[in-house]
C-alpha cells in the first residue's frame, strides 16, 4: 500500500489524471535499475526520428516530438511492439514537448536523447573540435536537458554520437567528447532533482571501438567528465549471421568487465531484407547479459531503408514484414531473466585513465581535460536564461486517430494506448499485431496467433483503472479530512 504521504503527493496528478506509469532509472555498475522495483532495466528499444533529419526543423517549429497525435499512434504501435525505450535524435530545446513525452511515459516507454543536431554549430566538429566547444553550443545541449530533465521516463542524454569515426578523428576529439559530458553533468548536479545519466553513443570502427570505451569510462581526478555509460551503433549481424560470424562474440568479450552499462545505441543490419531480426536472441541471451539490450534502427522507413513501418504523407502507417519479425523476437525473450541484476555489476570500477588502457598509437592518450569553454561556467552555475522545461500533462484521448493497416494491407482497428500502471515499463506482449493470413474481420485477436501465454492487454488496463480509482477515492477522503 502507499503510505498517507505518498498518497497526498499524488492527489493532484489524480485529479488532472495524469499517468505516472514510468520510474527513473539509475545506473549500478552495470546495469540500469528502475529505482522503484529495484530490478534491472534492460533496453528493448528502438530508435525514432521519423522524417529523419529533416523533421528537426526550427523554422516551422516542428521536431518528432511535437505532435501529440503522431506520438500517440507511435508509441501505441512501439507498445504492441514490445518497446520500453526510444532514442530520439534531434530535437529543439525551445519547443514544448510535454503531450509526447507524457504519451511515451504512459505507454511505459523510456526517452535517450540526444542534445546535438546536424545543423551548423549544434554539435561537436569533428575536424575542429575546439572550434564548436562554446557557450552557443552548450546553451543549446543545456536547453535539451532543461527540457527533458522533468519528465520520469528521461533515462539519459547523449552528448555526442560517432563523433570519431577512424583513428585521425580519435586524436583530439575524445579530450571535447568528456568536457561536453563534464559540464552536463555538472548542469544536471545544479539544476535537475534527479542524477540522469550521460553517455557517448560510439560508432563500431574496431580499430578505435576499444580505446574510445576505454577513454570514455575511465577516471580523472574526480573530474566528472566520464561517461555514465557507452551506446554503440553496430551492424555487424546480419540475416544468416551467428554469434562468431557476426563477431559478436568479440563484442560480448571486450565489455564483459565494462565498469558502466553498455547497449547498442544503434542495431539491424539491412542487407538483406526483410530482417529477420535473429541477433534479438544473442544480444538478450546468457552470452551477452553483461549488455543492457539495445535499440533497433529504426522505426520508420526513410531514405537509408532500415524501417519497421511506414508513415504516408496523410499520417497512416502501414506495418512492413520487419515490425512482425522483430515482434515475434522480442515475445521469446525471457523477461524475468532480463530483470535480475548482474551479479558482478557493483563490484566492477573503472580504472584510473592512464595511457596503459589505449592499446591504438594514435588514439589520444591526454586525459587533460580542456577548461571549461569561456562564458560557460556561468551557465553551468547559473543555469541557461528562459529554458523551456517540459512536465508531464494530460495525455487525453488514448485512440489512435490514422488509419493503421498491418504487413499484409489489413486494416487494423480499434487501436489505442494502453496506460501501464505504476512503476512499470512496457514489456512485449505476446501478439501479433499484424493481422495474419486473409481473414478481414476480427483483426487483432492474440488468441489466433497461437501464443495464449501472455497477460492481456486489457487485463492490465483495468487493473490500472482500479488502482488509480482507489488512489482517487482515498484521495477524496484524504481531501474531506483537510477540510
Ligand atoms: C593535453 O590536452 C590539454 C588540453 O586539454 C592541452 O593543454 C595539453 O597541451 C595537451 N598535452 C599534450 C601533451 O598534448
Amino acid at each position: 500500500m502507499p503510505s498517507f504521504s505518498r498518497v497526498a503527493a499524488l492527489l493532484p496528478a489524480l485529479f488532472s489524471s495524469i499517468a505516472y506509469a514510468v520510474q527513473p532509472v539509475e545506473i549500478r555498475g552495470q546495469d540500469f535499475i528502475n529505482t522503484a522495483t529495484d530490478k534491472r532495466v534492460m533496453i528493448i528499444g528502438v530508435d525514432y526520428q521519423p522524417g529523419g533529419q529533416g523533421a528537426y526543423n526550427p523554422t516551422n517549429s516542428e521536431d518528432p516530438l511535437t505532435d501529440g497525435d503522431k506520438c500517440l499512434r507511435d508509441a501505441t504501435l512501439m507498445q504492441k511492439l514490445g518497446v520500453n525505450t526510444i532514442r530520439v535524435y534531434n530535437l529543439d530545446p525551445t519547443l514544448d514537448h510535454s503531450k509526447c513525452a507524457s504519451i511515451f511515459n504512459a505507454a511505459g516507454i523510456y526517452m535517450i536523447l540526444d542534445v546535438n543536431s546536424p545543423l551548423p554549430g549544434e554539435s561537436i566538429n569533428r575536424a575542429e573540435p575546439w572550434t564548436s566547444y562554446n557557450s552557443d553550443y552548450l546553451t543549446r545541449a543545456f536547453g535539451i536537458i532543461e527540457n527533458f530533465k522533468g519528465f520520469p521516463n528521461t533515462m539519459a542524454f547523449f552528448s555526442a554520437n560517432e563523433v570519431m569515426n577512424d583513428l585521425s578523428t580519435a586524436e583530439f576529439n575524445p579530450q571535447y567528447i568528456r568536457a561536453v559530458q563534464r559540464d552536463m553533468k555538472n548542469y544536471i548536479k545544479n539544476h535537475a532533482d534527479r542524477t540522469i545519466p550521460v553517455g557517448y553513443s560510439a560508432a563500431d570502427v574496431r580499430e578505435i571501438l576499444h580505446d574510445t570505451w576505454a577513454y570514455m569510462q575511465c577516471i580523472h581526478d574526480e573530474d566528472e567528465s566520464s561517461s555514465d555509460f557507452f551506446g554503440l551503433n553496430s551492424y555487424s549481424w546480419c540475416n544468416g549471421d551467428n554469434y562468431q560470424t557476426s563477431t559478436y562474440d568479440g563484442l560480448a568479450t571486450m565489455f564483459a568487465d565494462s565498469a558502466v552499462p553498455v547497449f547498442f545505441s544503434e542495431y539491424g543490419c539491412n542487407r538483406v531484407m526483410p530482417r529477420d531480426f535473429d541477433e534479438v536472441q544473442a544480444l538478450y541471451g546468457d552470452q551477452m547479459r553483461a549488455l543492457s539490450g539495445g535499440l533497433v534502427y529504426e522505426y520508420s522507413h526513410e531514405e537509408a531503408n532500415y524501417g519497421l513501418v511506414e508513415i504516408d504523407q496523410d499520417g497512416s502507417v502501414a506495418l512492413m514484414k520487419d515490425y512482425d519479425n522483430l515482434q515475434s523476437q522480442f515475445n521469446k525473450l525471457d523477461l524475468s531473466a532480463l530483470e535480475a541484476t548482474n551479479p558482478q555489476s557493483t563490484e566492477l570500477k573503472a580504472p584510473e585513465c592512464d595511457g596503459s588502457l589505449i592499446t591504438a598509437e594514435q588514439f589520444s592518450k591526454n586525459f587533460t581535460i580542456p577548461a571549461v569553454c569561456p562564458g560557460c561556467q556561468d551557465l553551468i552555475d547559473n543555469g541557461i536564461e528562459n529554458p523551456t522545461n517540459g512536465a508531464l500533462v494530460d495525455i487525453g484521448d488514448t485512440n489512435v486517430k490514422q488509419k493503421v493497416t498491418g504487413s499484409n494491407g489489413q486494416q487494423i482497428n480499434d487501436l489505442s494506448l494502453n496506460v501501464v500502471s505504476n512503476d512499470g515499463s512496457n514489456t512485449p506482449g505476446g501478439e501479433n499485431t499484424s493481422p495474419s493470413g486473409t481473414d478481414s474481420g476480427n483483426n487483432d485477436n492474440p488468441s489466433q496467433t497461437g501464443d495464449a501465454a501472455q497477460p492481456s492487454e486489457t487485463e492490465g488496463a483495468a487493473s490500472h483503472m482500479s488502482f488509480n480509482f482507489g488512489l482517487a477515492m482515498m484521495g477524496v477522503f484524504v481531501y474531506m479530512l483537510t477540510l
